[in-house]
């Protein structure tokens, strides 16, 4: 076989393989897996085009999964050893160590974020890009992460997170915070939009 072709399947089957490992994962766990699938390609490409590879600092991954958004990220030109996944289920945990060795990879409760990273986030960050199913939380822990998650960025610097639902996942009335929405990605299982937030610039 051509090795273009062998690259191809290898790359067909360890996608293969993600969603097996995912779909187990909503079956043990629905509500905090969110998703029966990893997202696709082209939401994945959509989430890590919001994140400018020529900004410093670093990037911060909520619930990467089995890395689909990861890997946009690095095609995007982000630097593997500036990210920061932070992860709640430790068999995803440990296929993220072994893809990407220079990332930080941290297996805990992504809304306690303060806490969790205040010994590994020590400038500010330049983005952070959330796979969290927040819509299936309280709206006072939505507001929380937000505010953790902007006190960790540089001013302006964006909060990306994608959702199913038709409506934004952080309330929009927040002062202080803009907020943008991609179109909506019809390919993806179900269709998903991106939401990007972002606090005051510097002046
Ligand atoms: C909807 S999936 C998205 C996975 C991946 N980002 C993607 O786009 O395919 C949500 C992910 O968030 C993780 N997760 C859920 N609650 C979490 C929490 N409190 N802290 C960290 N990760 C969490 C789940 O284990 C799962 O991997």
């Amino acid at each position: 076989m051509p090795s273009q072709s062998f690259a191809r399947v290898a790359k067909k089957n360890l996608r293969l393989d993600d969603e097996m490992r995912f779909i187990r994962s909503w079956i043990e766990k629905p509500l905090s897996t969110g998703a029966v699938m990893p997202s696709s390609r082209a939401l994945a490409r959509t989430m890590a085009s919001y994140v400018d590879p020529q900004s410093s600092g670093p990037v911060i991954e909520l619930g990467p999964g089995t890395g689909p958004v990861t890997e946009a990220l690095v095609a995007h030109g982000i630097d593997p050893a500036r990210l920061v996944l932070v992860e709640f289920n430790p068999t995803f945990c440990r296929l993220l160590r072994s893809r990407y060795p220079t990332a930080t990879v941290i297996q805990g409760d992504a809304y306690r974020l303060r806490r969790l990273l205040e010994t590994y986030v020590r400038e500010p960050a330049a983005a952070v890009v959330s796979g969290l199913p927040l819509v299936t939380k309280p709206v006072r822990t939505r507001l929380r992460l937000i505010s953790d998650a902007l006190a960790l960025l540089a001013p302006g610097a964006p909060f990306v997170q994608f959702t199913y639902a038709m409506v934004t996942p952080i309330p929009k009335a927040l002062s202080g915070i803009k907020a943008e929405a991609s179109e909506l990605i019809w390919m993806n299982v179900p269709p998903a939009r991106v939401w990007v937030y972002r606090g005051a610039k510097a002046v």
